[in-house]
């Protein structure tokens, strides 16, 4: 915590931004998601490759008298915008650490789907730690954003840095991969309807306890030798993700998208997070745009999008 002197509210309109504050956020993927053991927290242990991917969320942030939030694009209507949204956890946690008013106005322009598996919700809980900070003038640094966030759910503190990250103790443990630059080229099927992340972890302990789930994915020693060899192909062969049976059985037509995506020539194909989202790694980018094509006509998903990754985590634009 920082000290207890708290501006009053002339001082914190002087120290902060005057326009308004643009943050852009990515989604996420998990190129490797090892799934340990249940915890007495209520938390599984993780053992995770976090990939931040040009699927992006919007968040402006200007002044105001109070505390409020709009929205439009991905789930408008669907997602609350009262105290249970993590944007506006977000800004509180934020203001009582830094020990400032809570005060902004905040509308999100949505593209990250809503429970779709790429962590749509701590991106924009990681988006609204930095916009805020920028327009309060609290200039917290990464570390300590990333320490508030950790509070606010296992996946922001990843989506504060961004890039391809180690994640490790519930996720929320973040060191960046260090790799040569390669930009890898990704076909996002996106699926109708969302998937419960705590109900895909529920589904996991319940296959595992009955054995009918596929081994653990174990060590990410291939998946990080795979990132430093910079070729898709071994890429694809790598990838894996401890929750995927788990989602196959909560949608089981997840399945057919995977396997349209392998037909339409993916190198290699997974379902992102809890899901219902299917990421595939394509050879590149015209050959994503192809697949792309082939997976909406095949009618396996709602929407198709291509992306690219690695990119930044929260940023002012
Ligand atoms: O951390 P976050 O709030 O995003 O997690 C949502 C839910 O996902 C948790 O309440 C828990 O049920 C499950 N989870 C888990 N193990 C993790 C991360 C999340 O069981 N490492």
């Amino acid at each position: 915590m920082t000290e207890a002197w708290r501006p009053d509210e002339d001082e914190q309109r002087r120290r902060g931004a005057s326009g308004p504050v643009r943050v852009r956020v990515p989604a996420k993927v998990n190129l490797h998601l090892g799934v340990g053991p249940l915890r007495r927290d209520g938390y599984h242990e993780l053992n995770t490759v976090y990939h931040a991917i040009s699927i992006f969320d919007e968040l402006t942030a200007r002044r105001g008298d109070t505390l409020s939030l709009t929205m439009e694009g991905e789930g408008t209507g669907e997602l609350a915008l009262d105290d249970s949204n993590l944007i506006i956890r977000a800004a509180h946690a934020l203001a009582g650490y830094a020990g400032v008013l809570p005060h902004a106005r905040l509308h999100l322009r949505k593209q990250i789907p809503l429970a779709g598996g790429l962590a749509g919700g701590s991106a924009d809980a990681a988006a609204a730690l930095v916009a805020c900070d920028t327009l309060w003038g609290t200039g917290l640094s990464r570390e300590e954003l990333a320490e508030i966030a950790a509070d606010l759910g296992s996946d922001v503190p990843f989506l504060i840095h961004g890039g391809t990250a180690l994640g490790t103790g519930r996720g929320e443990a973040v060191s960046p991969v260090l790799a040569r630059p390669t930009t890898w080229h990704w076909v996002v099927a996106i699926a109708d309807g969302g998937l419960s992340t705590p109900q895909a972890y529920r589904e996991l302990d319940r296959l595992r306890e009955a054995g009918s789930a596929g081994p653990p994915l174990g060590s990410i020693d291939g998946l990080l030798a795979a990132l430093r060899q910079r070729d898709p192909r071994v890429l694809a062969a790598a990838l894996g993700n401890d929750l995927q049976d788990a989602a196959l059985v909560m949608r089981p037509a997840l399945a057919a998208t995977l396997k349209a995506g392998e037909a339409a020539g993916a190198l290699g194909g997974i379902v992102s997070g809890s899901g219902p989202t299917c990421v595939f790694l394509a050879a590149d980018a015209a050959d994503a745009e192809r697949i792309a094509v082939e997976l909406e006509n095949a009618q396996v998903c709602r929407e198709a999008r291509v992306a690219h990754g690695p990119v930044l985590g929260a940023r002012v634009t």
